[in-house]
């Protein structure tokens, strides 16, 4: 039997959003006025430049993020689809994602998105609670989040929400509360994420506190307890589904495969095979919106910035995602992907240390963290890859 072709993605960032929220500290700018042709005509170039080196690949995801994509012209999301599917080949069962927030706005593009063939939805919910998404600046409240996920469940074969929790003074009891009622809306995939404060951001500059280290732990707990009982095991440390209902783009990053990053900021990894290992290099765009237009409109390419990744970088990134999943990092795909086996990768003695600590397991499928790994994987992560061998 002939092995699956490894997945591929390609990734759009729309960077803008009708205002900004005082936690983000993503590309995402407010713009009074934005000329959609202009950008219309950046993504479809842009699209053009990376076909070039990587049309023999098969796409297996699409994932329009930002921003508020939702709020891009649908023709914009169907051109940049038809062009896609004619440059690329694409797997039968594409996944296109759209992040969405649950705004009156957005909601009204969701039939243009789904007939220009997104088909699934990631909507931006954060939380059922009208005094937490004031606290959170959304441009929402609950009611409307509850009318966009009915409406994206009608519209969309998959949908998933975000959660945020740890807001100052949310305690546990009223966490697990404001979760169960979440679940009775979910459908097969929910994102929970724990307030970070980013420098940067309003919440920064306001000293905003984080939950304090053991709280913020007890909800990690908690959260991942509630949601598995639910039928919604973590496959990834924020992310939980149904089996098979992952989101297959993000697999793409956290298992280290090659994506095509298009937009303002966008990133991107794409390898060659070479003679004993794969050759990769990291794409990065031009962050800022006005100088990604400009350049695609210069140059054809709103690339920054492209350097191939040496062996090492290449192991911390590809341990530094792949722990982050349930599953780990597996042996097989990590010898594909550098050419050596995951043990030479390591230090022994550090990896012996970390699973007789009970943080890591190591077995032939490859390594993963243990719950309690995860609850500290920062500093696994840190131990593991500084004590490891550079490689040449
Ligand atoms: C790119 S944003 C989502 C798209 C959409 N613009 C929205 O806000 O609904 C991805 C998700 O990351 C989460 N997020 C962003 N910043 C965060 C922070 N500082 N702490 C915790 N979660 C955060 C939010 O749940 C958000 O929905
Ligand atoms: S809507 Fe989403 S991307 Fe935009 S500022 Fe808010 S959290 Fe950030």
């Amino acid at each position: 039997m002939t092995k699956p072709e490894p997945a591929f993605g390609i990734y759009i960032h729309w960077p803008f959003c009708q205002s900004k929220c005082p936690y983000c500290d993503f590309n995402s700018h407010v713009a009074e006025h934005i000329d959609q042709v202009a950008w219309r005509s950046a993504y479809l170039a842009e699209l053009d430049h990376y076909a070039k080196e990587t049309s023999a690949r098969t796409v297996t995801s699409l994932f329009f993020g930002g921003g508020t994509p939702s709020l891009m012209p649908s023709k914009t999301a169907t051109a940049i689809i038809e062009t896609v599917r004619s440059r690329w080949k694409t797997a039968e069962n594409l996944e296109i994602t759209a992040e969405a927030n649950p705004s009156s706005s957005d909601i009204a593009t969701f039939e243009g998105l789904a007939e220009a063939g997104v088909n699934r939805l990631s909507l931006g919910v954060q939380s059922f609670d009208d005094g937490a998404l004031k606290f959170l600046g959304r441009a929402h409240d609950s009611s409307q989040a509850l009318a966009a996920i009915t409406k994206a469940k009608q519209i969309f074969p998959r949908i998933s929400f975000d959660l945020i929790y740890g807001l100052p003074g949310q305690s546990e009891a009223a966490w697990a509360d404001a979760l169960k009622d979440a679940l009775s809306l979910a459908g097969e995939h929910i994102s929970v994420y724990q307030l970070t404060i980013e420098p940067g951001t309003d919440f920064h500059r306001q000293r905003v506190a984080p939950a304090d280290p053991e709280l913020g732990a007890g909800l990690f707990e908690m959260t991942r307890e509630i949601l598995q009982n639910a039928g919604l095991p973590a496959y990834e440390i924020s992310n939980h589904a149904q089996k098979g209902a992952e989101c297959r783009h993000n697999l793409v990053y956290w298992r280290g495969e090659d994506y095509v990053g298009i937009g303002p900021g966008a990133h991107g990894r794409i390898s060659r095979p070479s003679k004993d290992n794969y050759d990769i290099e990291m794409t990065l765009a031009w962050r800022a919106p006005g100088a990604w237009l400009g350049q695609v409109q210069k140059s054809g390419s709103g690339l920054h910035k492209r350097q191939k990744l040496g062996l090492s970088e290449r192991r911390d990134e590809l341990f530094l995602m792949g722990l982050r999943l349930a599953e780990g990092v597996s042996a097989e795909r990590f010898q594909r992907q550098t050419g050596i086996s995951l043990e030479d990768s390591l230090n022994e003695g550090a990896l012996e240390a970390l699973i007789g600590e009970n943080y890591l397991i190591c077995d032939t499928d490859g390594i993963r963290a243990t719950e309690a790994g995860l609850l500290r994987l920062d500093a696994v992560l840190a131990h593991l890859l500084s004590s490891a061998p550079e490689l040449q």
